[in-house]
């Protein structure tokens, strides 16, 4: 589904002065700290734009949950492999802005990399063991890169809230983890997966995908629904439930799975009997373009 601002504008359109952009740290915490002066509850939405209604959940949920919304937009560069997408990351600020301004958010934090990272980056955050699984084992000081960020954004905008979207199961896990060991005062808040109509996961990277792979990309949710209803059909064996998934994938030869996992969505380690909460996770490669996928098992 396309997010049109035209659409979304013409529901209720808060003042026009209602949200600010800021550019620098000390701009942005200075918003941060006048509101919590004022009693207020600070909610946060980290992302790095090309917003989705994903994303749009994350805001809605943030904004019924805390009086103060702050999003920011910053595509880190320290979460990005060497031959990963950075360059090429779908950049759409100004539709950003236009759709946060609608859902009637307040500040949007906007750095630059030279104001978030001025002298490299000698100080990094890493939460060990988690971080080197799912996806974390195929791309290597990615999480490491979020987490340090994830922190950085905390200390700068030191919100009571801060809001991710469950289709980043892994980085749930991390950012969880790092908030309990650093004894961070965020409460991390988790809304549910936004699927297109056919079942496809909502991803700021479905933007590369052509038609053609836009069909094959389907076999990521498909796998996970056949799962789930072999898993509500009684299956409890790990096995054979991957194997249910992984036939479907050698039924697509133009998807290349990377893994397909049910795994402790706290510890991210394999679990050797599925059970209610497990976590299935999926990642594939459509043509030149990763995707990821996941359903908690309920
Ligand atoms: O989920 C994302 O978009 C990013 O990993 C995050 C949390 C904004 C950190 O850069």
């Amino acid at each position: 589904m396309t997010v049109r601002p035209e659409t979304l504008r013409s529901s209720s359109l808060p003042s026009a002065s209602a949200m600010r952009i800021y550019n620098t740290i000390e701009q942005m915490r200075s918003a941060s700290r006048a509101a919590r002066s004022e009693d207020k509850r600070i909610g946060f939405v980290p992302t790095m734009g090309a917003l989705h209604e994903g994303h749009l959940s994350l805001v809605k949920a943030a904004k019924a949950q805390s009086d103060f919304v702050a999003v920011s937009i910053f595509v880190n560069p320290t979460q990005f492999g060497p031959n990963e997408d950075f360059a090429r990351y779908p950049r759409s600020f100004e539709r950003d802005c236009q759709l946060l301004e609608v859902e009637g958010v307040h500040a949007v934090f906007a750095p630059a990399v030279a104001e978030m990272y001025p002298g490299g980056e000698a100080t990094t955050v890493m939460v060990h063991g988690i971080s080197e699984k799912l996806c974390g084992r195929s791309r290597p000081g990615h999480f490491h890169g979020v987490a340090t960020v994830v922190s950085k954004l905390f200390h700068i905008v030191e919100p009571d809230c801060a809001f991710f979207g469950q289709k980043d199961a892994a980085q749930v896990a991390v950012i969880r983890r790092m908030v309990r060991d650093l004894d961070m005062r965020a409460e991390i808040m988790v809304c549910p997966i936004v699927r297109e109509a056919d079942g496809l996961a909502l991803s700021s990277r479905n933007a590369y995908l052509d038609a053609e792979q836009r069909k094959t990309a389907l076999v990521l949710s498909r796998s996970l629904r056949e799962i789930e209803q072999a898993f509500g059909s009684g299956e409890r064996r790990v096995a054979k439930l991957i194997e249910i998934g992984q036939a479907l994938f050698r039924q697509t030869p133009a998807a290349r799975l990377e893994y397909l996992e049910i795994v402790d969505p706290d510890t991210l380690d394999p679990v050797p009997q599925v059970a209610k909460r497990s976590l299935v996770a999926v990642a594939a490669f459509v043509g030149g373009t990763r995707l990821i996928d996941n359903v908690l098992l309920a």
